[in-house]
């Protein structure tokens, strides 16, 4: 039996047609599968949740849980480790996660007077080393008060701590006649935390898990009024936010109670764990099968664990089948 020309041209049609149907059904789908396992919770307020993320069980990688708590009454907020870490945007490409602190975000907070003449070791309030998330190198240290310097410790693989970021911050006296004010919390030529306006900051020269924070006087024997009565405050906040929070002060607007930290995720829990001696070598292949599922993914080792990526030209969700699109 032969088909007409135009038969032939009909079914050929048809087919086409259908294969059409099917490959937007099939794109349509792995939109949505693109960010989560299916049946899964894909945001939590308004704060989307991709996979290896999740806060239902069965939703995510193991260590990768957080919790979206939602008893409050309000906007339902997504929650990291024992609470202390609101997160606010989940970044796939680049392995990082925004946070946001709680006022009391400080590591150091105290006056002049309740300082130690000698200095200040304190540890660093963490609430995500713990969980395997490291400090990224977009934050920066932030150090409020007169002749003070502050700086930052992180782990050092086993070697004493090293600083990954340190500043001095001093009080410039304005003379008045009879008396002195101090050039405080100021924009001078439009900046701030200058380092002579009662504030610096230090962008962190490495990702880290901090450790340890260590302030000191300047000027041992000579304390100025200044020094005892000014609330001295050293943290870490994203870069960027003490410029937000000076401008509002100095504007008289509410600054924000919040302070926005920027860690970095590894996926670590149920994968071998890779070795110290060789930090460039490339993922095993049984690592990259189990975790870059999708096609078009590649895997890489980022200390403590691993993370995964679509290939250049794709994008989406590398730790889903189907999850890298052209
Ligand atoms: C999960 O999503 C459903 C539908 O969008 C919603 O009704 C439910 O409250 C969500 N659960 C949580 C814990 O957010
Ligand atoms: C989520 O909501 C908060 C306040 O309700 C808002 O400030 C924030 O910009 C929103 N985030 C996104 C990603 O829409
Ligand atoms: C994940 O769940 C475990 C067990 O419930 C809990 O101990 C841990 O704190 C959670 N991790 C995070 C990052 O929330
Ligand atoms: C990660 O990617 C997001 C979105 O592309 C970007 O806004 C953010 O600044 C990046 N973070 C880092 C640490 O590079
Ligand atoms: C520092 O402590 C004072 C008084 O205890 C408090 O009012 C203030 O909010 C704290 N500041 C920060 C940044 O934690
Ligand atoms: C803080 O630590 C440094 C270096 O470890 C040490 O030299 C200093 O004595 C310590 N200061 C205090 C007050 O403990
Ligand atoms: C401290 O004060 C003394 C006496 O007032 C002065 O001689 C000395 O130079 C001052 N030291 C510093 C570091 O300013």
């Amino acid at each position: 039996m032969s088909m007409s020309p135009t038969s032939e041209a009909a079914v050929l049609f048809l087919v086409t047609a259908a294969a059409l149907q099917l490959s937007a059904a099939a794109v349509a789908a792995g939109l949505q599968q693109r960010i989560a396992k299916p049946g899964c919770n894909t945001t939590c307020g308004n704060v989307s949740v991709p996979y290896p993320f999740g806060f239902s069980p069965g939703c995510y990688w193991p260590g990768l849980n957080l919790t979206c708590e939602t008893s409050h009454g309000g906007t339902p907020r997504l929650l990291l480790g024992d609470g202390t870490l609101r997160v606010t945007e989940i970044f796939i490409e680049n392995a990082t996660v925004r946070v946001m602190r709680a006022g009391s975000s400080a590591v150091i907070n105290a006056t002049g007077t309740e300082l130690n003449s000698d200095g200040w070791n304190v540890s660093f309030g963490r609430g995500f080393a713990e969980y395997g998330y490291k400090l990224s190198y977009v934050n920066e240290l932030v150090v409020f008060g007169c002749n003070v310097v502050a700086r930052i410790l992180a782990d050092n693989g086993g070697k004493p701590p090293r600083s990954i970021g340190g500043c001095a911050s001093f009080c410039t006296t304005i003379d008045l006649g009879d008396q002195y004010s101090i050039v405080e919390s100021v924009g001078l030529k439009g900046e701030y935390c200058t380092g002579i306006d009662g504030c610096c900051r230090a962008s962190l020269v490495v990702s880290g898990l901090p450790n340890e924070v260590q302030a000191k006087w300047l000027y041992s024997e000579n304390h100025t009024a200044w020094q005892d009565v000014l609330q001295v405050n050293v943290l870490v906040a994203e870069e960027g936010w003490v410029y937000k929070y000076m401008r509002a002060l100095e504007t008289n607007n509410e600054p924000e109670e919040e302070v926005p930290i920027v860690i970095e995720w590894s996926v670590t829990q149920d994968l071998p764990q890779h070795s110290d001696e060789e930090p460039d070598s490339t993922c095993p292949d049984h690592v990259s099968r189990i975790l870059c599922k999708s096609e078009h993914s590649q895997c890489s080792i980022e200390k403590p664990g691993y993370t995964c990526g679509c290939e250049e030209g794709y994008d989406g969700n590398p730790y889903l089948p189907g999850g890298c699109q052209g």
